[in-house]
């Protein structure tokens, strides 16, 4: 196979580690010295070979690992997945959507063989070779977005489009940022917003989803997100809070390099088929800051967009008790050189 797969943890010994050629494609997410909530859409085309905008959904290092925790986070909290009844079928065009080009983008991983509705597909990562019928939920051995989703990095909301407006009616949630699918389905796109602050104000959100209403088949779209995690935690989830909120006590001076992660999470758009649903794949990426400022025009820009960041945003992502001891550990990877615009 093309692609060595780490064997490593995303809790307890935390064994997460980025191969030198992870930290070169990392998506770091800042086109200048400062960073504000903004309408920032374009189309999710393919372009820089190697980069982790080159596939439709990008496959690396982390898949099996990341499957693997997946199905441990499910074990412990089967409603990390939920699909409303009337979901089904927009389960179904994930299926196809990720099958198709997996198989496409990936031929010596992943092999998709269709005769009629009759479908067997290959995943040799994960070693699973299933033969089932397209639209049969009875041939699988979960619903089809629980199957397809325990076998793709990023979590997944699916939204029902009605009433001009988006309905968070099915997801796969086990690698979130602090948000629960559980408390969110069945929420519209105002109503799971509501705890972000400044956005609502600058109208961002009208904005967007003026836009994701208007997204059509075969034109996907993307964006980047960020915050910062404690130790490479995968599920930072309100469900569990109470098992990695402490960590961020744990923070010394002495350890922020090692423990602490910028998060980024490359979110997709793609109208389904069948459905009219959208689906909003959220792929997360983690680097230790000791891994991010080996690439100097990194080091000194996020110096920069951490000090600065409104007190607002801080707050929300979680890391204003600890903002004096980063901005003090970055500050040694920033000379001062004016940087350029761009990524
Ligand atoms: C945060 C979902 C699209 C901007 C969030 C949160 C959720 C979410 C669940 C966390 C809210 C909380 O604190 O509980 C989604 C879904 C989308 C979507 C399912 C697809 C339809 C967008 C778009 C934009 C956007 C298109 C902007 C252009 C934001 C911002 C935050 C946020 C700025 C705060 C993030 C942070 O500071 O870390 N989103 N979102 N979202 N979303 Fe979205």
């Amino acid at each position: 196979m093309t692609i060595n797969f780490n064997d490593e943890t995303f809790y307890g010994d935390f064994t997460f580690r980025n191969s030198p050629k992870a930290v070169q494609r990392f998506p770091f997410p800042f086109p200048e010295d400062s960073y504000m909530y903004s309408v920032n859409l374009e189309p999710h085309k393919s372009y820089r070979p190697g980069s982790v905008y080159e596939r439709t959904f990008d496959v690396d290092e982390h898949y099996v690992a990341e499957m693997k925790d997946r199905a441990r986070v499910l074990a412990d909290d089967p409603l990390r997945c939920q699909s409303l009844p009337h979901m089904t079928l927009a389960g179904w065009d994930l299926v196809e959507l990720i099958m198709t080009a997996k198989a496409e983008e990936y031929p010596d991983l992943f092999e998709l063989h269709r005769d009629g509705d009759r479908w067997r597909w290959i995943n040799r990562p994960l070693g699973i070779d299933d033969t089932f019928t397209f639209l049969d939920e009875t041939t699988l051995p979960y619903g089809p977005m629980e199957y397809i989703t325990r076998q793709t990095q990023g979590d997944f909301a699916i939204l029902d489009q009605r009433d001009d407006n988006l309905w968070m009616d099915a997801g796969m949630v086990t690698t979130q940022a602090d948000w629960s699918l559980d408390f969110d389905i069945g929420m519209n796109f105002f109503e799971w917003h509501a705890p972000v602050p400044k956005a609502h104000e600058m109208g961002v959100f009208v904005r967007a989803l003026k836009f994701l209403l208007n997204i059509q088949q075969g034109a996907p779209a993307r964006r980047l997100n960020w915050t910062m995690t404690i130790n490479p935690l995968l599920d930072t989830s309100p469900e569990n809070y109470h098992k990695w909120g402490a960590m961020k006590q744990e923070l010394t001076a002495e350890n922020v390099g090692r423990m602490m992660h910028l998060r980024v999470e490359l979110q997709t758009l793609f109208r389904l088929p069948r459905s009219n649903a959208l689906v909003f794949p959220i792929r997360c990426y983690l680097i230790r800051l000791e891994d991010l400022v080996t690439v100097p025009k990194w080091g000194r820009r996020f110096h920069r967009v951490i000090r600065d960041l409104p007190v607002e945003l801080a707050t929300y992502k979680g890391f204003i008790n600890n903002r004096p001891k980063i901005v003090e550990w970055l500050s040694k990877y920033d000379d001062g050189a004016p940087t350029s615009p761009g990524i």
